[in-house]
């Protein structure tokens, strides 16, 4: 079913944030409408955490403060993602059914207080959620503000498993759906180790605290559930609201980097994606990770353009240290995610939160009112975005594919292998330098067609299933270039290690054998001699054995010295590099420089200056540059024919960058 627009209503990027009233008295409201118009909100996000209002007792519902909320922001012209309303269940569930409450691996119940208290496997969860979301559908389906169904809020967030009886039986079912038989679990959970063989599903439980290590194949069957567990919860609702207003569009909004759930099996679960983004200002490359997970969003459902739900308009309040928005650094960071593919800019939230754990969280309209730097800010990007209308609806094309893929993920950080590794650390090296050379990349998993990119850079893959590595394998053969890197190909879907020697699967296509791992020492480092010079590198080394591929680095300390650190092998008509160590920062970008050059990707823009990202998107109107100065210092870049609508005009074919500054530019020739 092709998607139903959320955006119908709206001219150009939505603008606006999750709106609150309900904490505040009504006089307020018409404050709100005012401020919202001076601003240009177009959508705002209303009811996630409201289960209470409307439900203040198990048979009684109150519509009317949300009646009133609705009608308001419809006068307004203001449309609303309305939520379902069950992310935040009243303390009434708890003391009516404390078996609705989490439980974690220790045994310890998460009770009412904070937020999301609630077992994704609990029926009576579920059961009053349904018909509060009913209620919800019925009352406002076919109300002229709703704009589409926010179904729940960040799913996974702060629970994304239980481990209470509820969700053990349940587990049991999922299991038994998915092996069959007792003898499958057995055989896919390696149950021969350790005496773990079970005779029954009865026996099986959550992997709950245990004296040493867990079995890995069962917690990352019981992450997948857990993820199932929380998307069956989704689906109910999606269900029933799709049935009281078949044409309202729905959606959810996934948390940065949403590891409980696997966003590859969700989206095809919505009409539009949505993420929250939070990248920390105190960090100068935090607009790296958060560009990976825009891609990401934008690649989910295939290049159709997604929703920044939520970001923080200044600083959050839930890190050790928070660190406000320098004074333009909200502006770019905005951009950043409109030129990755956004057609929406919300934020959490419109007015700051009197009371309650998040009142020293930024908002739109902060403790200080209108006069702020922060709501002026907000009110210029509103203005920006606005004579930037054009551009929604556009797409961007990538020749490069990152392979990423939850189950991957769930299996590589453990505790029980040859080092602890960071999965967004490995992401990070390879993603970094792609990044900053401006080519537009699409994060796929690794069953996705990969035919059409000219190279697929594969950070880490610790699992992998025979057909997906058959798959990556045939893509070279046929073609294709790989950029691998260390510890891929390990393991099987159920983490049982390939046989045949390491990475079994990615042998042939990369021409070597890893003979040993070598991980460092905590904080240790290796020489690599590569392109002529000795760099540092970090994290792993290990002793490969070329069997066919060139070597073009080599480890020059330590225990691996003299041996291949980087490979590069000729496959079929592709190509498959290997890279068995963390380069450093500057070996890697010069490395994938040179992988990009062989398989013939250019950035989207050419002779960009260090620090400017550069994205094209188009659309039916036209062509449309986003150039973002991420670096310190101002950056003169040079652009073909435009008109500039947002930032400073191209002049003598250069468009003059600020640190932190933006251009949006609209290009003269649609097809250079
Ligand atoms: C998440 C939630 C919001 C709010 C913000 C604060 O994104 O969805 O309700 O708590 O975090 O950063």
């Amino acid at each position: 079913m092709s998607p139903r627009p959320w955006n119908a209503k709206i001219t150009g990027i939505a603008f606006g944030g999750d709106y609150n009233p309900e904490q505040w008295p009504e006089e307020v409201w018409a404050d709100d409408v005012r401020l919202m118009k001076d601003a240009g909100v177009t959508m705002v996000s209303v009811g996630i955490f409201s289960w209470a209002v409307v439900q203040p007792e198990p048979d009684r519902f109150e519509f009317a403060t949300f009646d009133r909320v609705l009608d308001t922001l419809a006068d307004a012209g203001i449309v609303a993602g309305l939520a379902t309303m069950t992310a935040s269940p009243p303390p009434w569930l708890a003391r009516l059914h404390p078996e609705t409450l989490p439980v974690t691996a220790d045994g310890v119940t998460l009770w009412p207080g904070g937020r999301q208290h609630y077992c994704p496997s609990s029926p009576v969860y579920r059961r009053y959620a349904g018909q509060l979301v009913e209620r919800v559908a019925q009352r406002y389906g076919d109300h002229p503000a709703l704009a589409e169904w926010h179904i729940g809020n960040e799913y996974g967030c702060h629970v994304s498993r239980c481990w209470c009886d509820v969700s053990a039986a349940d587990f049991r079912v999922w299991l038994q759906r998915r092996y069959g038989d007792v003898d499958g679990l057995n055989e896919a959970w390696s149950t021969t180790f350790w005496s773990q063989r079970y005779s029954s599903f009865e026996e099986v439980q959550p992997p709950r605290s245990a004296p040493t290590f867990p079995n890995p194949a069962q917690e990352i069957d019981f992450t997948e559930f857990g993820s199932d567990a929380l998307l069956a919860c989704y689906l109910m609702e999606k269900e029933i609201v799709g049935r009281i207003t078949p044409d309202v569009p729905v959606t959810t909004n996934f948390i940065p980097m949403p590891r409980g759930t696997d966003p590859f099996a969700w989206a095809p679960h919505q009409d539009v994606v949505s993420y929250d983004s939070y990248p920390d200002p105190y960090d100068p490359d935090a607009h790296v990770l958060a560009g990976f997970g825009y891609d990401l969003m934008r690649s989910l459902r295939h290049g159709q353009p997604w929703m920044l739900m939520e970001q923080a308009p200044g600083a959050v309040n839930w890190r050790p240290r928070n660190s406000p928005k320098p004074p333009g650094l909200m502006r770019l960071w905005s951009w950043q995610a409109v030129a990755q593919g956004a057609d929406a800019v919300l934020y959490f939230q419109w007015r700051q939160s009197r009371g309650g754990a998040e009142k020293f969280h930024s908002a739109m309209v902060p403790h200080g009112g209108e006069h702020t730097r922060g709501f002026q800010e907000v009110r210029e990007l509103g203005a920006e975005l606005r004579a930037a209308a054009e551009v929604a609806g556009g797409r961007s094309t990538a020749d490069v594919a990152l392979v990423m893929d939850w189950r991957s993920w769930w299996g590589l950080q453990r505790s029980s292998h040859p080092a602890v590794l960071e999965q967004f650390d490995a992401i990070t090296a390879h993603y970094a330098p792609l990044l900053g050379r401006s080519v537009a990349v699409d994060v796929v998993p690794p069953s996705r067609d990969l035919s059409a990119y000219k190279l697929v850079v594969v950070p880490n893959l610790y699992l992998v299933s025979e057909a997906d590595a058959a798959r990556l394998t045939a893509y070279v053969d046929g073609g294709g270039h790989l950029l691998m890197s260390f510890f891929s190909g390990i393991v099987d879907e159920y983490d049982r290690v390939h046989l045949g020697g390491y990475p079994a699967p990615f042998r042939d296509v990369l021409g070597l054998r890893v003979a040993e791992f070598w991980p460092l020492e905590e904080g240790g480092t290796v020489d690599v001699e590569l392109a002529g010079t000795v760099t540092p590198a970090t994290v792993w080394s290990e002793i490969v054995e070329p069997a066919g591929a060139e070597v073009v680095g080599t480890f020059a300390s330590s225990e691996p010295a003299g041996g291949p650190a980087v490979t590069r092998n000729a496959y079929g008509t592709g190509v498959a590099w290997y890279v068995g160590t963390r380069l450093a920062d500057g070996a890697m970008d010069a490395l994938v420089g040179r992988v990009l050059t062989g398989a013939g990707v250019t950035p989207v823009l050419p002779g960009l200056p260090a620090g400017v990202q550069a994205t094209v998107r188009s659309n039916d109107s036209g062509r449309y540059a986003f150039l973002l100065n991420h670096a310190t210092a101002t950056a003169l870049v040079p652009v073909p024919a435009a008109t500039a609508l947002v930032g400073p005009a191209p002049s003598g074919g250069r468009v003059e960058l600020p640190p932190r500054g933006v251009a949006v530019l609209r290009l003269e020739d649609r097809l250079s």
